[in-house]
């Protein structure tokens, strides 16, 4: 007998003609089986997600607790990869919903993956996301363009705060963003950091964060600072905010 064990999304599209959206078993190199989101519809499909980060309390004041509810699944580290998919959901949307409520989707072509040893485990490992690993914007990760699926350029700069705006350009996705006090964060979703407050719109801070400590902790770092939600000064909207970003790869 067969053993039916697709690696990823996409070797499961390919192979075995599988084309409908949903959770599937997939299949480690080591042999470790986990189950997952396939998103077999955008851009011709075969997006496997492998992570996802939100916040649960943007005024924690014990660090820990930010990140009791992200996720990274074994496919984050095992599965190599070309491109990456970005969804942002509202929180405790069902998983069957999530592509009709998502209201930012993007995803690179240009399979920046492929330089940066083929998943973000090894990018991230030539970008740590750690206190004091670089210094803003000369220090900052790759920048890669994006294609929008759901939203926009405009619509994306407007979920920042009208502050942000200033020091960011949008239709990029930037990975290992660094801040004005050399924190570094993991992402800037949708945008290209050109500025030094990448507190306000780059996501999954590491280590600590100097500036108004401890007000910064957490996942969504200073997407709080001018007011939770408000969307006014340096403050994101509500939408952003209370929304789970997941990261798919193809
Ligand atoms: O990140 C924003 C901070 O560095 C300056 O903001 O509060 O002085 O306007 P604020
Ligand atoms: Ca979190
Ligand atoms: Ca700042």
């Amino acid at each position: 007998m067969e053993y039916y064990s697709p690696r990823n999304c996409k070797e499961l599209m390919d192979k075995y003609k599988t084309n409908e959206d949903g959770l599937y078993h997939l299949t480690t190199e080591r042999g470790v089986v986990y189950q997952t989101y396939c998103d077999m519809t955008t851009d011709g499909g075969g997006w496997t997600l492998v992570a996802s980060v939100h916040e649960n309390n943007i005024d924690v004041w014990d660090c820990e607790a930010a990140t009791s509810d992200d996720y990274k699944n074994p496919g984050y580290y095992d599965i190599t990869a070309e491109d990456v998919s970005v969804w942002h959901v509202p929180n405790n949307v069902l998983l069957q919903n999530w592509s009709i409520d998502a209201f930012l989707c993007y995803h690179t072509d240009n399979h920046f993956l492929t330089n940066h040893g083929g998943n973000l485990f090894y990018l991230f490992k030539k970008f740590p996301v750690r206190s004091r690993a670089g210094t803003c914007r000369i220090n900052n990760g790759p920048s890669i363009p994006v294609v929008y699926d759901t939203g926009d350029a405009a619509s994306t700069r407007n979920l920042y705060g009208p502050s942000a705006r200033g020091e960011f350009e949008a239709g990029f996705i930037t990975f290992r963003a660094c801040n004005q006090e050399m924190a570094a964060m993991a992402i800037c979703s949708g945008v290209k950091a050109t500025g030094c407050n990448t507190e306000h719109y780059c996501i999954g801070g590491g280590g600590f964060f100097p500036e108004g400590a401890p007000r910064q902790c957490g996942d969504f770092t200073a997407f709080d600072w001018d007011g939770y939600g408000t969307n006014t000064g340096w403050s994101a909207s509500r939408k952003i905010t209370e929304a789970a970003v997941l990261l798919f790869y193809r």
